[in-house]
């Protein structure tokens, strides 16, 4: 009996692709090539599942040109880069990973967030150029976490996480805006406040953003937002990028209009507005927020676990579009 035919679009762990092959014929990318379209619509003929990450796009064109693809299972929580609602039209399954990679995500927030508040990765280039030559009373002197009003832009899994890290472990204010409200008993628990979109920016010492990136979200801060942050406040990105304006945060800090920002995601990337390399007090990082090895570890066997589910007629864990299966 032949098997089901799929595609890992990267490279992933061994294990993973030893998983897939108990099951399927499995075509990989051992170079990790980052395909253009027509080769990853070229490598998808004959298959019928893909595991994907966040840089694969799936579009409509996509789907037309593979009409074999019945499942799509991205290991990225975040999934502005798969058209959810042409997959469901052509009976496609979509999957995403949420859940394991949340705490080790809010880890990484929250150290993006220390980091631009402490002046960590601006001092730390200071002392490798070997401009470190005496003690000064206000040398790289930034802002205090503990304590300050924390905003939070975005409560959703992640968004609550960081939440509590604030709340719990360094006593700040927690604010947050978010299009839903969080239940009452949840808002306690975090010592949460829901504020208008205006209030948060008004309000907060530090800013971390946490919301998807959609068309509703595109540059949710620009220019205009920045402009009603407090001077000393810090913005720490690391929902994706387009949802932060990059050339306004840029303009803004030379402007000193706020004192840092920490931006893990970044518009067009892995290429980025290079005005922020001149910005002072900027910590930029690669998308590595889920990069610890056992989150993505996790990460990639969910993938797995839904590939598998939904071509062996299982039932998979995290389907964003169940309804597909019905068609
Ligand atoms: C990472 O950005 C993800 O969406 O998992």
């Amino acid at each position: 009996m032949t098997r089901p035919a799929v595609l890992v679009s990267r490279r992933v762990f061994d294990d993973i692709v030893d998983r897939l092959r108990q099951h399927f014929d499995v075509t990989t990318n051992p170079d990790d090539t980052v395909w253009p379209q027509a080769e990853l619509i070229a490598r998808l003929q004959g298959k019928v599942g893909v595991f994907i990450t966040g840089s694969e796009k799936i579009d409509a064109a996509l789907l037309d040109a593979c009409p074999d693809l019945r499942a799509v299972c991205t290991m990225a929580v975040g999934y502005n880069n798969i058209d959810v609602a042409a997959c469901t039209a052509r009976g496609v399954v979509v999957t995403n990973a949420p859940d394991v990679l949340t705490e080790t995500t809010a880890d990484f927030g929250f150290a993006l967030m220390m980091a631009a508040a402490r002046r960590i990765a601006e001092s730390e280039h200071f002392l490798r150029r070997g401009e470190w030559n005496k003690w000064s009373v206000d040398m790289f002197a930034g802002s205090d976490v503990h304590g300050a009003t924390l905003g939070v832009l975005g409560m959703g899994r992640i968004g609550q996480a960081i939440a509590r890290r604030g709340a719990l472990g360094f006593g700040m204010q927690v604010v947050y805006h978010n299009r839903s409200r969080l239940p009452a008993d949840i808002e306690a628990t975090l010592g949460a406040r829901w504020v208008s979109k205006e209030e948060l920016l008004r309000q907060a010492d530090h800013l971390v953003i946490v919301v998807p990136y959609s068309a509703a979200s595109h540059h949710l801060v620009g220019a205009a937002e920045l402009a009603l942050m407090k001077p000393g406040a810090t913005l720490t990105n690391i929902a994706r990028g387009g949802v932060v304006d990059d050339a306004a945060l840029a303009r803004a800090l030379k402007d000193r209009v706020i004192a840092a920002a920490a931006l893990d995601v970044f518009e067009g990337e892995p290429q980025f507005n290079r005005d922020l390399l001149d910005a002072p007090s900027v910590v930029l990082t690669p998308h590595i927020a889920s990069a610890s090895i056992p989150t993505r570890r996790a990460m990639a066997n969910l993938a797995t676990d839904n590939l598998i589910a939904l071509l062996t007629g299982g039932e998979p864990k995290t389907a964003l579009n169940p309804e597909a299966r019905k068609r």
